[in-house]
């Protein structure tokens, strides 16, 4: 049996042909687009072979983070030694830090770059959903386009998921281009964010192309769950800065692009903007588009969005698919280097949203460290976009785990975007806007506005007691509430005796 000309091969035999320590780039950029049937297969012969005593573990490429088929169920077998360049399942978030499985921690526009030019070393398989391929090489992708056109293009072997659950009219919104290469590589031809320029589909040597595999399956998209009151909260106060900015002149009247982290915090900014009087009808050049965008898209108060890929309910997506007309027109799918591409950031005037876990009273970010050590998800987009938007801005509810943890602290443990990417930031408590304002301000101002009152009177003082310099800090002290909270499970116990607080420091870091 073929498919034009390609071998039909099922998922298990195409796992019989992947040796111990390959590299295999998969796609994927969330859920969406994920290869599923192949690796629930490799993590299949992972447990065989485990069980028969031998080794097998994969080098595991991707876009981003994946369904549960792919990462987990790999972790799940033991079957990643290595992974790049984000994750987000809960297994192998373990896996790495108990330091069993190498992660490099990236920024995803970097990752096609890092294929083409080689920078990982050889991509030995590239498995890929896609709706349709064609005996001339033209791959039509499904929900995402993440990093699928570089693996394509790089991996020694290709292995096709053709899913017949997923519309092949999906790729008419895929627009891929493949940039040259430098010192040749032209600027990216983007005045807007809908701007097609490149194909609807991505190319591969089909001489490369050992097997596909058929299948029919949806993506494995988790439902976000409703907007909670502090949600809410961080979402009005930056609809309400939105509102005032334009009114003011600082956003231009017609508003601009907008970049949307992932989550539910990002989720009810996006609801708070497009219930807000005051804010016009708005497009957005993301890196994900999920359900609430997709619902204010069917409003019409989402004009039309450019994302890498597209995050949506299985019910949004029977929409989607339904109404392809309205929304074809409305959405371009992109490759991570483009959805992500700093320079084209920096032309459009984005405005960046993105979640932290902690920020410092200095506005430095931590999105991926917890107290500098445990990994929880990776830097994925955040970086591209923060560093040359137009407005930057990060939120998160000024405490977690029940109060016992403050997100804002005197320094962060581990710093993924600097004071100097950052211009606002943003809790349930209130928004400090830190354009123009030297560190001593910046500090007072995320204190004030920002912190939650628990932990007012500690950062006060700790910015005191720090002396003057043109960043207040002392060395002694600045880590002293991570301490707490890994010594005691609450930062805000402080009445730890310094020799004490010594020999934490050095156990912990
Ligand atoms: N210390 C320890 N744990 C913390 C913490 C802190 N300072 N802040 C949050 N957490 C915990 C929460 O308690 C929660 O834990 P749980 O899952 O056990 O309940 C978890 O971290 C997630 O926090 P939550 O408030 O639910 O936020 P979220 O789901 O919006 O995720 C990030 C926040 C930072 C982890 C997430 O946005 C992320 O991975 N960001 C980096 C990548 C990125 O920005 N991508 C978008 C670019 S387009």
């Amino acid at each position: 049996m073929d498919y034009e000309g390609f071998p039909i091969l099922d998922a298990d035999e195409v796992a019989g042909l992947i040796p111990d320590g390959a590299m295999v780039a998969f796609s994927g950029f969330t859920p969406a687009g994920a290869a599923k049937a192949v690796p629930r297969a490799l993590a299949r012969r992972a447990r065989e072979y485990h069980a028969a005593g031998l080794p097998y573990k994969l080098r595991v490429l991707t876009g981003a983070s994946t369904g549960s088929s792919l990462d987990e169920a790999l972790a799940q077998a033991q079957a990643i030694s290595w992974r790049a360049p984000y994750q987000s399942s809960r297994t192998l978030r373990d896996q790495i830090n108990r330091g069993d499985v190498d992660f490099v921690d990236m920024h995803l526009s970097d990752v096609p770059q890092f294929t083409l030019f080689g920078f990982y070393g050889p991509i030995d398989f590239a498995v890929i959903e896609a709706s349709e391929i064609t005996a001339d090489g033209r791959v039509y992708l499904t929900n995402s386009i993440g990093a699928s056109p570089a693996f394509l293009h790089s991996a020694e072997n290709v292995i096709i998921e053709l899913n017949r659950g997923q519309s092949r009219r999906v790729a008419e919104m895929s627009d891929i281009v493949v940039p040259k290469t430098p010192p040749y590589r032209p600027a990216i031809d983007l005045d807007h964010p809908l701007q097609r320029i490149g194909k609807p589909y991505a190319r591969v040597d089909p001489e490369k192309v050992i097997g596909i595999v058929e299948t029919n399956e949806p993506d494995e998209a988790t439902d976000f769950s409703q907007a909670n009151q502090i949600n809410k909260a961080i979402a009005q106060h930056v609809a309400e800065f939105f509102a005032s900015e334009i009114a003011c002149g600082r956003i231009p009247r017609e508003f601009l692009p907008i970049q949307s982290g992932v989550g539910n915090v990002a989720n009810a900014v996006l609801e708070a903007i497009g219930e807000h009087p005051d804010l016009p009808d708005f497009t957005m050049y993301t890196e994900v588009l999920q359900s609430s965008a997709f619902e204010l898209m069917r409003q019409g108060r989402l004009r039309g969005a450019s994302t890498c890929a597209l995050v949506l309910s299985p019910q949004q997506m029977k929409q989607l698919v339904d109404e392809i007309d309205y929304f074809s027109s409305r959405l371009v799918l992109r490759p991570q280097d483009i959805s992500n591409n700093p320079a084209a950031v920096r032309q459009l005037g984005i405005i960046s949203m993105n979640t932290a876990l902690e920020i410092d009273i200095f506005a430095h970010v931590n999105s991926t460290h917890v107290c500098g050590k445990r990994i929880m998800n990776g830097i994925g987009g955040s970086g591209d976009f923060t560093r040359n938007a137009y407005k930057s801005i990060f939120m998160c509810p000024s405490v977690a785990k029940g109060g016992s943890i403050s997100t804002i602290v005197p320094m962060c443990t581990h710093i993924d975007h600097s004071e100097h990417s950052v211009q606002v930031v943003v809790t349930e408590q209130g928004l400090a806007d830190l354009r123009g304002l030297a560190p001593k301000q910046r500090a007072l101002t995320i204190i004030e506005r920002c912190a939650h009152p628990d932990y007012r009177d500690y950062l006060y003082r700790y910015l005191h007691d720090s002396g003057a310099s043109h960043v207040q800090h002392d060395l002694t002290r600045c880590f002293k509430l991570h301490q707490n909270f890994l010594r005691y499970g609450s930062m805000l116990h402080d009445e730890i005796p310094e020799s004490e607080i010594d020999r934490i420091f050095s156990a912990s870091f």
